[in-house]
């Protein structure tokens, strides 16, 4: 197995609060990861402390992506690395129609041009699959975007960039069941033996159509559980108590 993401006992926080406090976790090239965690428990914060948000300070620790120490890079270096943060709440951006965004994201992400007439077609590919209306590409960025349609609009981002690593932040929540399993098919359509997700959620309902190799239980900053996906079906039950309780 070949890693992909480790991450060493990092403590950060924003402002003078500390969220994470000592998190580990190693990705693995091919796997797909899951994190579900009470709200509050510093899940988002973990996606951004790895894309190095400005808006986050990393007091100690290491992040290493594809052997290297990512620690101090910028958010759009990190991004060029090729890992990929969809939003859980996606911005509305007036001013850049949504294809003209995607063209100019894959240009920078990979540092070729971007010839239109290819990239076209497999837009309209991916549009399908997704079940899109292909007139959303053509209106601004996200602007007047559902929620569902946002959501959707951050996979085909993803599937147009084609990351080493895609970090789904929430990219389930607000969805329709139809939606929902519209999202899991894109994501295996992403997902093969050189790339890794990592899917921050709390339902179920999604992990149902993926091949789920680890589940990790975020409490206070910390993962305090690691499991297969028989862990998210436990948690849907349970909930978060008796890990809580772990903690104490
Ligand atoms: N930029 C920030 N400034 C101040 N506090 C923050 C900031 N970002 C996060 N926090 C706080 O850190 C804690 C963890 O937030 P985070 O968004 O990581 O939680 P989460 O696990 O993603 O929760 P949810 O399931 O509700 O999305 C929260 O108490 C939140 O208010
Ligand atoms: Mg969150």
């Amino acid at each position: 197995m070949e890693k992909l993401l480790e991450i060493k006992d990092v403590y950060a926080g924003a402002y003078d609060k500390d969220i994470l406090k000592g998190l580990n976790l190693t990705i693995n090239k091919g796997e797909v990861h899951v994190i579900m965690g009470p709200n509050g428990a510093g899940k988002s914060t973990l996606a951004n402390v790895i894309l190095n948000n400005p808006q986050y300070i990393k007091n100690s620790g290491d992040i290493i992506f594809d052997g290297e120490n990512i620690n101090n890079l910028k958010t759009n270096e990190i991004a060029q690395k090729g890992i990929f943060m969809s939003f859980q709440s996606p911005e509305e951006i007036p001013g850049i129609s949504t294809l003209n965004f995607l063209k100019y994201a894959k240009n920078k992400i990979s540092g070729e041009p971007v010839k239109s007439f290819k990239f076209k077609f497999l837009l309209k590919k991916y549009i399908d699959e997704l079940n899109m209306n292909p007139k959303l590409v053509e209106r601004n960025l996200n602007v007047g975007f559902s929620g569902g349609e946002k959501k959707k609009n951050e996979i085909l981002q993803m599937l147009v960039l084609e990351p080493k690593l895609a970090i789904l932040d929430e990219t389930d929540s607000g969805l329709d069941v139809d939606a929902i399993r519209t999202v899991s098919k894109g994501i295996n359509m992403y997902k093969n033996d050189d790339n890794a997700v990592l899917i921050i959620t709390h339902n179920n309902k999604i992990l149902e159509n993926l091949h789920v190799d680890y589940v990790h239980v975020l409490v206070d900053g910390k993962i305090v559980k690691t499991g297969d996906a028989s862990l998210a079906t436990q948690i849907e039950k349970e909930g978060y108590e008796k890990f809580k309780k772990v903690e104490e």
